[in-house]
């Protein structure tokens, strides 16, 4: 079955999967604004868990029973409409070593030829830019970051070891800091706007979620609860770190059932704005 059913806002109605997303207009958005519109994604279980420990044992990858074409789908429809998207250290450290699902080179796959296009049509660069961010900047570049031509910009700190920022920059692009001893989200999100962006992606993780929530500077989550329970220790939520004072406050934008979704389990796709 190719279509989802809309339960919010009403009246209830059937929409195809495919063109979903895109038809959340994220770039008109982003224009209408004056500083970038910085959004996340998630797929998580039942129980809320984003990862858990990968068949090697070390490190945490994203669950296979959580992970589905279905919303792999609607992650791209989301990469495909932005500027530049956020990813981290850990994230190129786990691509290094094979173990990470592939975010850098997506639209080379023919089943989203479509959304390359998109691009195409939209005036837009044929891939969006990244942005690295790492405190350590210990991670090697791969090659497939700097095919296409894509700016790659590296956020990190003030603490950052000089001579690792001049490699960096010899290799792969640009070094900011958006940070003292950690990146905020306030410093990022001003560097990014300086650079020019306007639509900016987070497929990073808890981490990195919580330092936009903590700066106030996530304006959407999107998150997909695939109908499964997992259970289990270690795992990741879709966010970590210190106590979110005051908790941010989010309200529901789009919820849409996907009844076909995970073999016919079923999996709801749920959008949400930060108020005001
Ligand atoms: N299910 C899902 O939808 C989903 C989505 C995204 C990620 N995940 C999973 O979540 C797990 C963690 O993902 P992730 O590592 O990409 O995200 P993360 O936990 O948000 O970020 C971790 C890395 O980002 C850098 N970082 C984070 N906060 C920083 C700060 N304030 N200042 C400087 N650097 C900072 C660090 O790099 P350095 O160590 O280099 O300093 C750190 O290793 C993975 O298992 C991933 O598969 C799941």
């Amino acid at each position: 079955m190719n279509t989802v059913t809309q339960l919010y806002p009403l009246p209830p109605q059937e929409l195809p999967l495919h063109g979903l997303y895109l038809g959340h207009d994220v770039q008109g958005l982003a224009a209408e604004r004056e500083r970038p519109l910085v959004y996340a994604n998630f797929v998580a279980s039942l129980d809320g868990r984003i990862a858990v420990p990968g068949p090697t044992g070390s490190g945490l990858v994203v669950p296979k029973q959580v992970a589905n074409s279905r919303d792999w789908r609607l992650f791209q429809e989301l990469a495909v409409q932005a500027d530049v998207v956020l990813s981290s250290g850990r994230y190129l450290r786990d691509y290094a070593s094979g173990h990470a699902q592939e975010i850098l080179r997506v639209y080379d796959d023919p089943q989203f030829a479509d959304l390359a296009q998109w691009r195409v049509q939209h005036g837009l660069s044929p891939q969006p830019d990244i942005a690295v961010i790492s405190a350590s900047l210990d991670f090697p570049v791969p090659e497939a970051l700097l095919a296409g031509g894509r700016r790659v910009v590296i956020c990190t700190t003030e603490q950052a070891d000089p001579r690792r920022v001049r490699e960096l920059e010899a290799q792969a692009g640009q070094v900011v800091t958006a940070g003292e001893t950690s990146v905020t989200g306030d410093r990022l999100v001003q560097a990014l706007a300086g650079l020019g962006y306007g639509a900016v992606y987070s497929a990073s993780g808890p981490k990195v979620l919580h330092l936009l929530l903590a700066a106030g500077v996530l304006d959407r989550l999107y998150l997909t609860l695939a109908n499964r329970v997992l259970g289990g220790d270690p795992f990741s939520s879709i966010v970590e770190g210190p106590l979110l004072a005051p908790a941010v406050g989010m309200r529901l934008h789009t919820a849409y059932h996907d009844d076909a979704g995970l073999d016919g389990l079923g999996q709801l796709f749920l959008c949400y704005n930060q108020p005001g």
